[in-house]
């Protein structure tokens, strides 16, 4: 019988229910994944080598280090629990997850190909096995499934995306993961109505203009600014 070719390193990725997302142990070698089917159709090793997942989002790859230098410049503590939804490859995430103390960082999103470029090669380019990052496949975000409550909850690029009664019950599903007093973060306006973040208990704390230093020099990139919305959670009385 033909020796079984190792798979590479990863960082367990868990469903909601808890288990480890296994099916591609598998395959005798790990270069076949991407014949495989199910979740393993949407698995382009070739393509993660390439770090295609890099020109993925429509913006650079090195956003995620201006939004991780404006979150330090915002008084993100190592001590806090973050919950980066809809982590994608880990653009912010292999910025954070060195910064925060180790397990720290939840990651969440509902592509496998994605999630594994993180958990996979991002994570070893980067060195971060060792941070024990919390990542989650999901498709209906079920962020109470972590079974913690969060410091600061990013929101880059996600939920603009998502259906308006999804998008709605995300924010609701977020207000019920969050310590009192915890942060709320978007490098955009939220697309919900006027009333539905003061009602779940969020004040606008702050809204303004962040220009990412040194990418207005970059052609590629005409937005190097964004109109950042940072809202907090009331303490309870
Ligand atoms: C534009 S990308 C932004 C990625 C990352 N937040 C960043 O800014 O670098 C949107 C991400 O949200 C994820 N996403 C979209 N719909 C989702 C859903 N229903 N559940 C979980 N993740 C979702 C996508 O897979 C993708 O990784």
């Amino acid at each position: 019988m033909a020796a079984q070719a190792p798979l590479p390193r990863a960082v367990p990725i868990r469903t909601a229910d808890g288990e480890i997302v296994s099916g591609f142990t598998s395959p005798p070698d790990w270069r076949d994944l991407k014949q495989h089917t199910g979740a393993m159709a949407a698995l382009d090793v070739k393509a993660i080598l390439d770090e295609q997942h890099h020109r993925a989002y429509g913006r650079p790859w090195v956003l995620g280090r201006c939004y991780f230098d404006e979150l330090v410049a915002r008084r993100l503590k190592p001590s806090e629990r973050v919950l980066d939804l809809g982590c994608g490859a880990g653009r912010l995430g292999v910025w954070l997850i060195p910064f925060l103390e180790v397990g720290h960082y939840y990651g969440i999103d509902n592509h496998f190909g994605t999630l594994w470029a993180f958990a996979s090669y991002e994570c070893l380019l980067h060195n971060l096995f060792e941070r024990q990052p919390n990542l989650m496949l999901d498709d209906d975000l079920r962020i109470d499934r972590f079974g913690v409550s969060f410091d600061v909850v990013l929101d880059f690029n996600v939920s603009v995306h998502l259906p308006m009664d999804k998008r709605e019950r995300l924010f609701r599903d977020i207000a019920g993961v969050c310590t009192p007093g915890a942060r709320l973060i978007m490098p955009r306006k939220p697309k919900v109505s006027r009333t539905l973040l003061p009602t779940l208990g969020f004040q606008l704390v702050n809204r303004g203009d962040v220009q990412y230093p040194g990418l207005e020099h970059w052609p590629v990139d005409p937005h190097a600014t964004d109109r950042w919305y940072e809202f907090r959670l009331s303490e309870p009385g």
